[in-house]
């Protein structure tokens, strides 16, 4: 959506089951949880310290990322505003709405990156320019 700003970036804490004899902890992400009903995952990894990912918006799709192991930042754009938020812990989600420009980067050494995604590849919901992605907001 054209018109979405930072502050509908939202901060999932995902519910953490510790076990009670220390064999560590578990998340659930299911039914419910997100916003939308998941179509597609894919994740990041072996990413070098000096290497950026994303550096696009969508134009529909909505996705939440997690840093399953490790840690990143991601910068957020609404063409107006800017955020930076750091995600360290498996147990926390960036849901990033449609019409927001990210960019992933400072990737830790070993950090994987989860996207859980509203739909299927399709490379026309991309915005690749960030020049494109600024006059398309201001339409
Ligand atoms: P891209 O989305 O540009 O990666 P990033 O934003 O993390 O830098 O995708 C990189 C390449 O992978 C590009 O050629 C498209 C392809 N790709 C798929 O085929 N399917 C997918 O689900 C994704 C996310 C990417």
């Amino acid at each position: 959506m054209q018109n979405q700003r930072i502050d509908s970036i939202e901060l999932l804490e995902i519910s953490k089951i510790s076990d009670p004899d220390g064999r560590g902890n578990l998340s659930v992400i299911e039914k419910g949880t997100l916003p939308y009903e998941v179509k597609r995952v894919y994740y990041l990894y072996d990413v070098p310290s000096d290497a950026t990912r994303g550096g696009h918006a969508h134009l529909e799709l909505q996705q939440c990322l997690i840093a399953l192991s490790g840690s990143f930042d991601v910068l957020l754009d609404d063409g107006k505003n800017r955020t930076k938020v750091h995600l360290n812990k498996p147990n926390r989600g960036l849901i990033i709405p449609s019409g927001i420009w990210r960019e992933l980067e400072n990737f830790s050494s070993g950090a994987v990156c989860l996207a859980l995604v509203s739909d299927v590849y399709k490379e026309e919901d991309y915005i690749r320019d960030y020049k494109d992605f600024v006059f398309y907001k201001t339409k």
